[in-house]
C-alpha cells in the first residue's frame, strides 16, 4: 500500500527530532496547517479527543510552552490536567519515577513533560502506558519548538531546504539550538551558529554547523536570524562579562541584521530578555520579526502531535 504522509507516523512518544525522518516532520508540519485554520475561526474546539487524558506535567517552569499544550489539548476535545512540580521540591531520579508511577494509574493518554534533567524525559516514557512528549529536557531537545520553528519558516518563505539559518547567542545551554540543528538540517537547510566561545557547546562542529563567534562574519548571506535566550538558570559562574558587554557584541540590532540578507528575517523561542539578545524594537517590528506568529504556530503544532500521537489508540477503538 502507497503510504500517504498522513498514514506514515509511527512513533509512539515524540522525544526529540533525533530519529524522526523527513517524512515525519513534513507530516507534521501539512497536519498542522488545517489546525492553525481551526486556531483562527471563532469556534476553535472539536471533538477528536473527546474521551482522552492529557496531563501536563512540568517539573521546570514555563509559560507559552505549558499554555500552548493546554489550548492544543482543550482545541481537540481532551480533558486537560495540569501538574506543575516546584524544582526544589523534587529529589531528581527517585521522584520522576514515583511521580510517573502515580500519574500512570490515572491511566493518561498523553503525558506531556518538561524536566531539567537531559534524558529524563525518555526515561519516564519507559514507564508509563501512554503517549509521551517531551516539552524541553535539560539542555537536550525540545521538539516542539523546532517543528513550530519549521511551520513558522515554511508558511513565510514556502520551503526549509536550502536555506541558511544562523543560531545565535547561548547554544551552549540551548535545547532550542539542538532541536532546531537537527530539523533544519533534516531538512537541508545550512545552520551556522555565532556565539562567544564561553556559550558554544564543546566541539560544536561536530553537528555538522558553520561555527562564528562574530556576528558580522556569521550572519552575511543568511535567511533567517534565530536568536536564543541567555540562559543565566543553567550558567555556574560567568559565562559574559556583563549584559551590556554582550549585547553590544552579541545582541541583534537593525545594525548587526544588515549583515544578513536585506529581508532576512528574526526568530526567538521567548521568552526574550529584551535588550539583552535583541533589541526590543526589533523584536516588534512585524516586517522583519516572526516571534508572534511562532507562538500562534506553536499552538497548532502540539494539535498536530496529539492527534498523530492517539491515533493508534482512537482507530482501535479501544473501549
Ligand atoms: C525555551 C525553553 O524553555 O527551552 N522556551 C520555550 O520553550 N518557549 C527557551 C528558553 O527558555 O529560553
Amino acid at each position: 500500500m502507497k503510504q500517504t504522509p498522513e498514514t506514515a507516523f509511527s512513533h509512539r512518544h515524540l522525544l526529540g527530532i533525533e530519529g524522526l525522518s523527513p517524512i515525519d516532520i513534513t507530516t507534521i508540519l501539512d497536519l498542522a496547517g488545517g489546525y492553525v485554520d481551526q486556531s483562527r475561526r471563532v469556534h476553535k474546539t472539536s471533538d477528536l479527543l473527546n474521551g482522552l487524558t492529557v496531563i501536563n506535567l512540568f517539573f521546570e517552569n514555563s509559560t507559552r510552552t505549558r499554555t500552548s499544550f493546554e489550548a492544543a489539548a482543550k482545541r481537540l476535545g481532551a480533558d486537560v490536567i495540569n501538574m506543575t512540580v516546584a524544582a526544589s521540591s523534587i529529589k531528581k531520579g527517585e521522584t520522576l519515577i514515583d511521580t510517573a508511577m502515580t500519574l500512570n494509574a490515572m491511566h493518561p493518554d498523553v503525558l506531556v513533560v518538561r524536566h531539567g534533567n537531559s534524558g529524563a524525559v525518555r526515561l519516564l516514557s519507559e514507564k508509563v502506558d501512554g503517549a509521551v512528549i517531551n516539552a524541553g529536557d535539560g539542555r537536550h531537545e525540545h521538539p516542539t519548538q523546532a517543528l513550530l520553528d519549521a511551520l513558522t519558516i515554511r508558511r513565510r518563505l514556502g520551503k526549509i531546504g536550502g536555506l541558511t539559518v544562523a543560531i545565535c547567542g547561548d547554544v551552549a545551554h540551548s535545547r532550542v539550538a539542538r532541536s532546531n540543528i537537527q530539523l533544519l538540517q533534516t531538512m537541508g537547510a545550512r545552520v551556522r551558529l555565532i556565539a562567544p566561545p564561553t556559550l558554544l557547546p564543546a566541539k560544536a562542529e561536530r553537528f555538522g554547523v558553520e561555527v562564528f563567534t562574530d556576528m558580522r562574519e556569521g550572519l552575511q548571506d543568511v535567511d533567517i536570524v534565530m536568536m536564543l535566550r541567555l540562559q543565566l538558570e543553567r550558567m555556574q559562574g560567568a559565562f559574559v562579562p556583563s549584559v551590556r558587554e554582550y549585547f553590544r557584541f552579541f545582541g541583534l540590532d537593525r545594525e548587526k541584521l544588515s549583515y544578513a540578507k536585506p529581508d532576512a528575517l528574526v526568530m526567538h523561542p521567548g521568552p526574550m530578555n529584551r535588550g539583552v539578545e535583541i533589541d526590543s524594537e526589533l523584536a516588534d517590528d512585524i516586517d522583519r520579526s516572526l516571534i508572534r506568529e511562532q507562538v500562534e504556530m506553536g499552538v497548532a503544532i502540539r494539535m498536530a502531535c496529539l492527534d498523530l500521537l492517539t491515533r493508534p489508540l482512537r482507530e482501535t477503538g479501544a473501549p
